[in-house]
């Protein structure tokens, strides 16, 4: 979390396009850093909590105008802060979320054309944890966020046939090229917080190099 921290626990966020294969070494780091003794929480958005899976089901199934989307990933966000991810971090837990906040700038804002300022308000509104002390006046994000970067034409290859595409899995490539200059333009506005993870090559050599990352980072030994 930015700022000084008084709560022990870990908080790191997996984004990418879809096809980028993040989603794959998630379940991998939760067994590497339990093995290590730490309590891991495993959570996605959107999504995360009961509510948060039903909007979840809305975002990715029906049509709406951006803002629309926006607020719906904001309002499952807000929910699944308060009751699995800010709880989690005050215990001192490790908290692996697949997307976060980055996904919305990167999809509403950069793919969609949403606001990017108000994508910022919407930020600052929604993750501050007034009800929580310890987390009072500070901004809940995560303290490490890997983006698995891949082009978007390789992505788009490795999705077909893959399964049944939800509404934005089925969007061109041209899309996903705008996705992707979301997430680098929230990797520019926030280095410290970002890992570029090249995900154009083996699952096996992104696995290494995402370790390489952790251990750079302090996270794993
Ligand atoms: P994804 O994380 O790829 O899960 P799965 O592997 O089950 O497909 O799917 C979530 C989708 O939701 C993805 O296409 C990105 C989109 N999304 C947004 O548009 N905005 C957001 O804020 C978040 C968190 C996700």
């Amino acid at each position: 979390m930015n700022g000084p921290l008084n709560v022990k626990g870990l908080f790191i966020s997996f984004e990418g396009i879809d096809g980028a294969g993040k989603s794959t070494h998630i379940a991998p780091l939760a067994q590497c850093l339990r093995a290590l003794g730490r309590s891991v929480v495993l959570t996605r958005e959107p999504g995360g909590t009961p509510i948060a899976e039903q909007l979840r089901q809305l975002v990715l199934n029906e049509a709406m105008d951006a803002m629309t989307e926006a607020l719906l990933v904001f309002a499952a966000r807000r929910n699944h802060l308060q009751q699995v991810i800010a709880p989690a971090l005050v215990r001192g837990e490790v908290v692996l979320c697949d997307r976060f906040s980055d996904a919305t700038f990167a999809y509403q804002g950069a793919g969609r054309g949403f606001d990017w300022d108000i994508l910022l308000t919407l930020e600052r509104w929604v993750q501050t944890m007034e009800p929580n002390e310890r987390l009072r006046e500070r901004l809940l994000a995560p303290d490490l966020t890997l983006w698995f970067d891949l082009p978007a034409e390789i992505a788009a290859q490795r999705l077909t046939g893959a399964r049944l595409p939800d509404k934005f899995e089925s969007q061109p490539a041209a899309f996903f090229e705008h996705v992707a200059a979301g997430y680098a333009r929230r990797m520019q506005a926030d280095p410290q917080r970002f890992v570029r993870i090249n995900a154009n090559q083996s699952a096996d050599c992104v696995w290494h190099d995402v370790g390489v990352a952790l251990r750079a980072r302090g996270v794993l030994p």
